[in-house]
This record gives C-alpha cells, sequence and structure tokens, in this order.
C-alpha cells in the first residue's frame, strides 16, 4: 500500500489507496482485510478446483472421453467438478435478528455455518447427486456461495479452470495418476488434496 501511494500503477492496490486519497471512508485495516480476503480467498480454492478436477476426470475415464471428444463442454465440466468436490465446504452469516431458522431458534449476532458441501449434494435438487456427470442436465450449484456475499472471485477462477483443464490435457493426452496414497488437505472449510502425482 506504501508503495502504491509514492508510484500508483494499474492495479487494485493502487485503486484502493486512490479511493482512500480521494476521502472514501476506508482505513488502513480495511484495506488490508479486503486484500487478505482476495489473496487467500483466490489461491488454495482455484489450485484446488483445478487439483481435484484433474483427480476427477483421471478416476472417472468415460467422463475424461466425453470431454476430449467434445471440448466445447469444458465449462460444464468445471461447474460439475465445483458441485462434486467444492473446494470451499462451508460458508457462514450472522443472524441480524431473533428468529426461528429451519426450525432451530437463533439469536441476534449469532453465526450460523451451512454446508455447500450438503447442499451441492442435494438429492431434493440434483439427480443422482453422488455421480460425478459432466454432462448433467441442471448444475445450479453453490460452490460460490450466494446472495450480496457470492464470491467476487467467481469469473476468475472459471476462467482459470477452464483453461487450465484444457491446456492440460491437450499437452498431456496420456496423462494418468501414479500409483499414490491420497490424502485429502486437514484444513477445515476447504476441500482438496495435499499432493496429486501423475505421469504423463
Ligand atoms: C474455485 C475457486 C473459488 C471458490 C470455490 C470460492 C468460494 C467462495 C465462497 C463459498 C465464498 C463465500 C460466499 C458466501 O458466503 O456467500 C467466497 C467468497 C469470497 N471469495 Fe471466493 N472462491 C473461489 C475463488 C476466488 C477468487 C479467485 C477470488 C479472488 C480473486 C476470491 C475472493 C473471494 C472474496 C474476496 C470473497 C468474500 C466476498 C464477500 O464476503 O463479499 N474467491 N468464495
Amino acid at each position: 500500500m506504501a508503495a502504491r501511494r509514492t508510484k500508483p500503477q494499474d492495479d487494485l492496490i493502487s485503486d484502493m489507496v486512490t479511493l482512500q486519497a480521494h476521502g472514501v471512508p476506508i482505513d488502513d485495516e480495511e484495506l488490508r482485510t479486503n486484500l487478505q480476503s482476495l489473496l487467500v480467498g483466490g489461491n488454495l480454492t482455484t489450485t484446488d478446483l483445478i487439483g481435484n478436477g484433474v483427480w476427477l476426470l483421471l478416476t472417472h475415464p468415460d467422463e475424461l472421453a466425453k470431454l476430449k471428444a467434445e471440448s466445447s463442454l469444458a465449462s460444464a465440466m468445471v461447474e460439475e467438478v465445483l458441485r462434486y468436490e467444492s473446494p470451499v465446504a462451508m460458508t457462514s452469516r450472522v443472524m441480524s435478528e431473533d428468529r426461528d431458522l429451519a426450525g432451530c431458534p437463533m439469536q441476534h449476532s449469532q453465526s450460523v455455518f451451512t454446508s455447500l458441501h450438503a447442499a451441492n449434494r442435494d438429492a431434493a435438487v440434483f439427480e443422482q447427486p453422488d455421480q460425478f456427470n459432466i454432462t448433467r442436465e441442471k448444475v445450479s450449484h453453490v460452490a460460490f456461495g450466494g446472495g450480496p456475499h457470492t464470491c467476487i472471485g467467481a469469473p476468475l477462477a472459471r476462467i482459470e479452470a477452464r483453461r487450465a483443464f484444457s491446456l492440460l490435457f491437450e499437452k498431456y493426452p496420456n496423462m494418468r495418476l501414479a500409483e499414490q496414497d491420497l490424502t485429502w488437505r486437514a484444513l477445515p472449510f476447504f476441500r482438496g488434496l495435499e499432493t496429486l502425482i501423475v505421469e504423463v
């Protein structure tokens, strides 16, 4: 922030400190929190989307074959990876009033944690929810949350993932999983592999 104040560039941090200099009421702590959210929110999540997708495609050869035969399925495939192995498992909200929520009495300021994983495998919404199917009809998942706080980076994550998958499988058409013990990262809220070893 200090560097951009001295020498602004064509980037987000410069825009933020310029707004501040023009009197927009945001202090340094708020700026820092926003920048941290962007850094953390935009990093592991997209990495996991790509890792989870490579793992899913290599363990579901029929789905990979569909994608190789029809490259226009790339965006549907990304949505199905987001639904089936959502990189972010949960999100939360704070109650703005006392009221019952899904039959549970809640009070103002209490936190509510919602499982995006459960919602994305809801049998009332998805046909055969536990099946990874890149040509499913309806993929209205909530992997990016919803409402006013829906993920700000969703369009970027989608662009990155589509590009990464198409380049990876174009460049390494014979990619396959190497012999390995898979470990899912023991980090609450996130769903991703510690490592994924492939042979090309
Ligand atoms: C596959 C990749 C990603 C997934 C699965 C994901 C998921 C999420 C989820 C579930 C939320 C909470 C939404 C809610 O509570 O309604 C969120 C919020 C957020 N995400 Fe992402 N995200 C991804 C990529 C990114 C990227 C690339 C960026 C930034 C460049 C980013 C920045 C943020 C920020 C700043 C918020 C907070 C938004 C707010 O509170 O208003 N995310 N994301």
